[in-house]
């Protein structure tokens, strides 16, 4: 988890690996929705793997244009492998007419910014004098430029950093919430972008909250907001929060919202390290990844087996890796996002703020980019997220065939490959051979007749093709039900599966268990989920093509 200093052209050579996924062009648009999924205007799926990138503190300015030029930040979200970005603004940008025709250069300047004036002097001359609202606009024209998708999110009324109980932005009625001001703009919002294809979704609100919620009038108001969009721009999706910060949807579990049209509405949720009800620090950490996935299904995960679509807009996580319990949040909520197939949206992308919180350059330890946004703060993470930038499962994928098991590992974003019957590693998702967790507990790949085996303690797994024995009897345990475990011999030594620094497959004593707050769990973590995806090798184990060395860069964290 920690973050690489090193430049090793191992670990350059990986970094290009998102790049080359992110070729991809925009999907086919406007997007709408399907039971629970996300689908293009050809009913294929589209993942919304996305960066908040704010633009809503007090400048109402996107942050970072006095360190990167716009085009070059833009092109840095499609290196890094996202499809999207959740781009924050605050609702007087377009309802306060004298906000919105302010030039930057003046907005800059009277909060008394002048290096960052000539920051973007420098990295953004053309747009130092242009009104902010048009600034906005360059910015949604430079991620369209890269066929990034953008989605609008109404963060604050009044700018500036987000969010308090007692901002007086919290929830309608408050201080600087009046629910007309708030629909006047989202229809002028939504106007100013009807005919940008690139603009696929509006989030309402951000992270409704406060001291006056109520779900009556959550109702009431949200129903008003996703109309007043669609009747401006009926392209968009409408993305609805929940309460307490968007922590809560659990509201919507016998009543959903009543809109007049169909196929544009999904539900968003946040799920942040400090705001899960969990003790991540204190606990055992299979136990506390156990007790915070359930509160997070009550909380709002329940809506995707409902069928409705939920997209996670805010995850995040000190990417100094640094913080435990930050870190071990963040092991658990790739685990669900890999094993639900989420869509996403990671906060943030800014690496440091104009201002915030009334400081001057203040670094963002949760950002993608570093402080001067020149870099990847965690390169590691870029490449462990991978995985999930792609959709594994969903209507229309390229593959036609069944669905079949990937066993995903989520501290290293990887995927448990057979190269040959004796050696199993660590590599791309995407080379997965079709596994299938069959109900008598077997870990087969398809059509091989072949399934992993456990050998010894310490001894690489293999596959072999006496599939009933008890060492080829795989059970999910542990309250995180990540560890993957058989006994040796009958009611013999149980072993879990693990993963070796050098990425390679082995069985060992199961660790960290439970109890013991203090244990690392997540070299024996993995997730058995469904995956539709091509395989370049069919089922086949020997016909993979073969990566060498993938991994030790990776575990060296
Ligand atoms: C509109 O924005 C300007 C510039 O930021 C500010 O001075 C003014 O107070 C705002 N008007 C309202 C009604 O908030
Ligand atoms: C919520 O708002 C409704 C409508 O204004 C009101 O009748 C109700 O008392 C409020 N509920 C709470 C708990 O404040
Ligand atoms: C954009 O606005 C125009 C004028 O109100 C309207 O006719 C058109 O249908 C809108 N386009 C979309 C995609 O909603």
């Amino acid at each position: 988890m920690a973050p690489s200093t090193s430049t090793t052209p191992l670990l350059l050579a990986l970094l290009l690996l998102p790049a080359l996924a992110a070729a991809a062009s925009l999907p086919a648009l406007p997007l709408s929705t399907e039971s629970r999924w996300v689908v293009g205007a050809d009913g294929r799926r589209v993942k919304l793997a996305c960066a908040n990138w704010a633009s809503h503190l007090e400048p109402a300015a996107a942050e970072g244009l006095a360190r990167r030029g716009v085009a070059d930040i833009a092109a840095r979200v499609a290196e890094m492998g996202f499809n999207c970005v959740r781009l924050t603004w605050p609702t007087y940008l377009v309802t306060n007419a004298t906000l919105a025709s302010l030039p930057l250069r003046w907005s800059l300047e009277r909060l008394g910014m002048l290096e960052s004036v000539a920051g973007v002097r420098v990295n953004n001359p053309a747009l130092l004098d242009l009104p902010l609202i048009h600034v906005f606009k360059e910015v949604v024209s430079a991620l369209a430029s890269k066929d990034i998708m953008v989605i609008l999110d109404n963060q604050m009324t009044t700018p500036g950093w987000c969010c308090s109980r007692t901002d007086g932005n919290g929830f309608f009625g408050d201080k600087y919430f009046d629910p007309d001001e708030w629909l006047k703009g989202l229809s002028a919002m939504a106007t100013i972008f009807n005919k940008t294809k690139n603009v696929v979704g509006m989030s309402l609100r951000n992270e409704l909250r406060g001291p006056n919620q109520n779900v009556t009038l959550w109702y009431r108001y949200m129903q008003l907001g996703a109309e007043a969009v669609n009747a401006a721009n009926r392209n968009v999706l409408v993305i609805l929060s929940g309460l307490d910060f968007d922590n809560t949807l659990s509201f919507l579990f016998s009543e959903k919202v009543s809109l007049s049209f169909t196929g544009k509405l999904i539900y968003e949720q946040h799920w942040y390290g400090f705001s899960d009800g969990g003790n991540w620090e204190t606990q055992n950490q299979n136990d506390v990844c156990g007790t915070v996935v359930d509160f997070i299904w009550k909380k709002g995960l329940f809506l995707l087996q409902q069928g409705w679509p939920l997209f996670f807009s805010e995850f995040g996580f000190d990417m100094s890796g640094t913080h435990i319990g930050d870190n071990r949040y963040l092991t658990c909520f790739l685990s669900v996002a890999a094993e639900m197939d989420l869509d996403w949206a990671i906060w943030a992308l800014q690496g440091s703020y104009y201002i915030r919180e009334g400081i001057l350059a203040y670094d963002e330890s949760y950002g993608l980019l570093s402080w001067d946004w020149c870099s990847a703060r965690n390169p590691n993470f870029i490449i462990r997220i991978n995985s999930l930038q792609s959709p594994f499962q969903g209507p229309g994928l390229p593959n036609s065939q069944e669905p079949y098991n990937v066993i995903f590992h989520p501290q290293t974003g990887l995927c448990v490959l057979a190269r040959s019957s004796r050696y199993l590693q660590l590599g791309p998702c995407d080379e997965s051979n079709a596994w299938n967790y069959t109900s008598a507990y077997e870990l087969a790949v398809k059509s091989t007749g072949q399934c992993l085996q456990a050998k010894s303690v310490g001894e690489n797994a293999q596959l072999g093709t006496d599939c009933s024995k008890p060492s080829s009897k795989w059970q999910l345990i542990s309250n995180s039900k990540m560890h993957v475990a058989a006994e040796l011999t009958k009611n013999g030594t149980r072993v879990c599966l693990d993963t070796s620094p050098d990425g390679s497959i082995q069985t060992n004593q199961c660790k960290c268990l439970s109890v013991d707050p203090a244990c690392n769990p997540e070299s024996q973590w993995f997730k058995v989920i469904l995956s539709s995806r091509d395989i370049p090798g069919g089922s086949s184990i020997l016909q993979l093509p073969s990566h060498g060395t993938w991994t030790p860069t990776l575990l060296s964290s």
